[in-house]
């Protein structure tokens, strides 16, 4: 037997490389994680933010809470809001569930222009609403009782929608018992609805409102909008099943309903198809939440709405993310072509583009200034032939479509919840959009859009798995943030920079929060740091890393038959590892077993006498699945 001296030379070289492959994302627990649960009670649905007061107002069911706005597992108060005996038998009597249904489940908390909260619970299938401040370390409600009907929904499982503006509520819910009245109000001063009518509201799961400051500085003198969204039963459509459709809407925030013609309702609303047109779906995507993204130094025009969709059918596993230009939309409304319905029958009705004459004013239009030109000061002064108009035709011919005509981001896997949206300069001193998604798998999906490449960060497991997120809130002040379940409400933070330890990791992982510092040899984050960063969000281009310890070439002795073990331990999770011998790239055979932390050659031979064996990562770059 004689010694066979292989000459294998292992070095250690990092590169970054665009790999076809599309990795999948760990998901793991996060330390740094706080909670909040109280024993015994659930459904932490409904949560406020008070940065004024450092607090996070947690509404529940039968509870409120407030808790440490940097750390929610400390509360600070918390007030009791049941339902009597009396109205617990009264909802079980008209038949529902006296342990689920016939509870308080707080679902309305906003701030109000005095500094005090408006608190709205279903109350037993009978809401009630209520004011409440915090004083002296205490919540303390008002007992006031007013009637919820039409701002808070009678079903705690029923999908609503609120929002608060000035002191004015509008609300998008159903007003009666049996859920079968939806509405679009605002309250309390005057209150106007949506007329009662299924071509203007058909059988509505409502999702999201949002107000938008188009007045300011308007050449046209505009009102403010209040924008709805909600998918609902399609009444344009031609066909023999039930097709559900996405839909925005939106108000004239001054709209003071007609004279004689939709007195008390909306002579402004007008509402249009939303498309998210996901590959290979038959039936169109439903919208699930919409977030509100305004930059605050831009007009109003620079807004867009990110929207989260899901598929009709069960069939499929994929959610989407929709980004729409509010100015697109605003569009539709402002010029777009009606939709009218025309008896084709005498039963069968068939919605078409109207092509007619538009009365003037502009039906559902805003009071601007060429109608107060007109002498028209409000929309009780508008024509009867406008209301007329917008009363039987308040669906737009237009479908809206998405910023690039397509999702942003479509992946597999557990459905989308919620989303919401903040914007970070990374060291190139650009702006990016990081999107936080919650999931129905108790998961939060943290993704950026890389001028048109959808990066996954991470997802990050904070509730158990099949959890869904059923709200999600951030602070600027805390850098948190906040997702609430049926179980608790956790606190994360936006990024957790130090969990990666080599440049690499922090560089792969393209988190625009995060960079690497030289001096200190550590991931941290760029708001907190002054010295110059190592990043680089749009390629996660790890070769701008330092170079790492002078990894030696080493000489390795084997005797023939012998086997032998290169170590070579891979830096990041998001690195692939590649072998090369004599710069021909190995794959696994029966001698050569590629381990987590090394290659093992088996039985060497001659042939790897005097070879060169290298150890390389490469960047797996994640495209966007959406070439699914
Ligand atoms: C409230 O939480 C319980 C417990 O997790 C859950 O079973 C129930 O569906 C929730 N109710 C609503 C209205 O979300
Ligand atoms: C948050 O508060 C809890 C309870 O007071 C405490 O145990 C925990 O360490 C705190 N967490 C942080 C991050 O300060
Ligand atoms: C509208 O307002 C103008 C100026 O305030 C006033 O002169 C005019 O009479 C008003 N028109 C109506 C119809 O009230
Ligand atoms: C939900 O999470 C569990 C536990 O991590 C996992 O096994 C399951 O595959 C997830 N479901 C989906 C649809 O992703
Ligand atoms: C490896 O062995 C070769 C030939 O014996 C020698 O020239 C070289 O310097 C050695 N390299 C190292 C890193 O020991
Ligand atoms: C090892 O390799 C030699 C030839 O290179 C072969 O004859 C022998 O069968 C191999 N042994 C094993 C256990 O595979």
């Amino acid at each position: 037997m004689h010694p066979l001296l292989s000459l294998c030379v292992v070095w250690l070289l990092p590169m970054a490389l665009a790999l076809q492959e599309n990795s999948p994302v760990d998901t793991f627990p996060r330390n740094g994680i706080s909670l909040f649960h109280e024993e015994g009670i659930f459904n932490y649905s409904t949560l406020l933010l008070r940065e004024d007061l450092g607090l996070l107002i947690i509404g529940a069911r039968e509870a409120i809470y407030a808790v440490d706005l940097h750390n929610v597992s400390k509360k600070f108060a918390s007030v009791k809001w049941e339902v009597t005996q009396k109205q617990r038998d009264d909802c079980r009597n008209k038949g529902k569930n006296p342990e689920t249904e016939c509870k308080n489940y707080i679902k309305i908390l906003h701030e109000m222009e005095d500094t005090r909260m408006y608190v709205c619970g279903t109350n037993a299938f009978d809401p009630e609403c209520d004011y409440m401040s915090y004083t002296n370390g205490k919540l303390n409600l008002e007992n006031k009782a007013e009637d919820g009907k039409g701002k808070c929904p009678f079903d705690p499982y029923q999908k609503y929608a609120s929002l608060m503006v000035e002191d004015d509520l509008y609300s998008a819910t159903s007003m009666n018992f049996l859920g079968s009245e939806p509405v679009l109000i605002r309250s309390p001063d005057v209150s106007i609805r949506t007329e009662f009518k299924s071509t203007w509201l058909n059988e509505p799961h409502f999702v999201s409102l949002a107000h938008m400051l188009e007045s300011v500085n308007s050449a046209t003198g505009d009102d403010d909008k209040v924008y709805l969204f909600f998918s609902e039963t399609a009444v344009e459509c031609d066909c023999y099943n039930k097709l559900v459709v996405s839909r925005v809407a939106r108000v004239c925030r001054g709209d003071l309903g007609g004279e004689r013609t939709l007195q008390k309702k909306w002579t402004s609303f007008l509402k249009a198809r939303l498309e998210c047109p996901v590959l290979e779906s038959q039936l169109p995507y439903i919208i699930q939440d919409a977030y509100h993204w305004c930059d605050p130094d831009q007009p109003w025009t620079e807004c867009l709405f990110y929207t989260i969709f899901t598929p009709q059918s069960d069939t499929s596993d994929l959610s989407a993310v929709c980004m729409y230009k509010a100015l697109d939309i605003s569009k539709v409304f402002s010029e777009g072509k009606y939709k009218t319905p025309v008896a084709v029958e005498t039963s069968f009705v068939k919605w078409v583009m109207y092509s007619g004459e538009v009365p003037s004013p502009r039906p559902g239009a805003c009071i601007d200034n060429a109608a107060r030109k007109a002498g028209i000061n409000q929309t009780l002064d508008l024509p009867d032939q406008t209301l007329q108009f917008v009363k039987n035709r308040p669906l737009m011919d237009q479908v809206i479509q998405p910023v690039g005509g397509k999702p942003s981001l479509v992946r597999k896997g557990a459905m989308f919840t919620q989303i919401i949206v903040n914007q970070v300069q990374a060291a190139d001193e650009k702006m990016y959009h990081v999107m936080f998604i919650g999931t129905e798998n108790g998961t939060i999906v943290k993704a950026v859009n890389y001028d048109g490449e959808m990066f996954i960060i991470e997802e990050v497991h904070v509730f158990k798995s099949s959890e869904p997120i059923k709200i999600l809130r951030f602070s600027m002040v805390t850098d948190q943030l906040y997702a609430g379940s049926d179980s608790g409400v956790v606190q994360i933070p936006l990024a957790t920079c130090e969990r990666s330890s080599s440049c690499m990791d922090c560089v792969l992982n393209r988190d625009p929060y995060c960079g690497w510092d030289k001096k200190s040899g550590k991931c941290v984050a760029l708001s907190k740091s002054q010295n110059k960063l190592i990043q680089s969000v749009q390629n996660g281009d790890a070769s701008l890393c330092p170079k790492s310890d002078p990894f030696a070439p080493v000489n390795q002795s084997i005797w023939i038959g012998g086997n032998l073990k290169l170590l070579c331990t891979n830096p990041s999770n998001r690195a692939a590892t590649i072998w090369e011998q004599d710069k021909q790239t190995l794959s696994p055979t029966r001698r050569h077993h590629f381990l987590k932390d090394g290659l093992l050659i088996l039985n060497a031979s001659d042939s790897d006498a005097g070879c060169t064996v290298v150890c390389q990562w490469s960047a797996r770059k994640q495209m966007s699945t959406q070439a699914l």
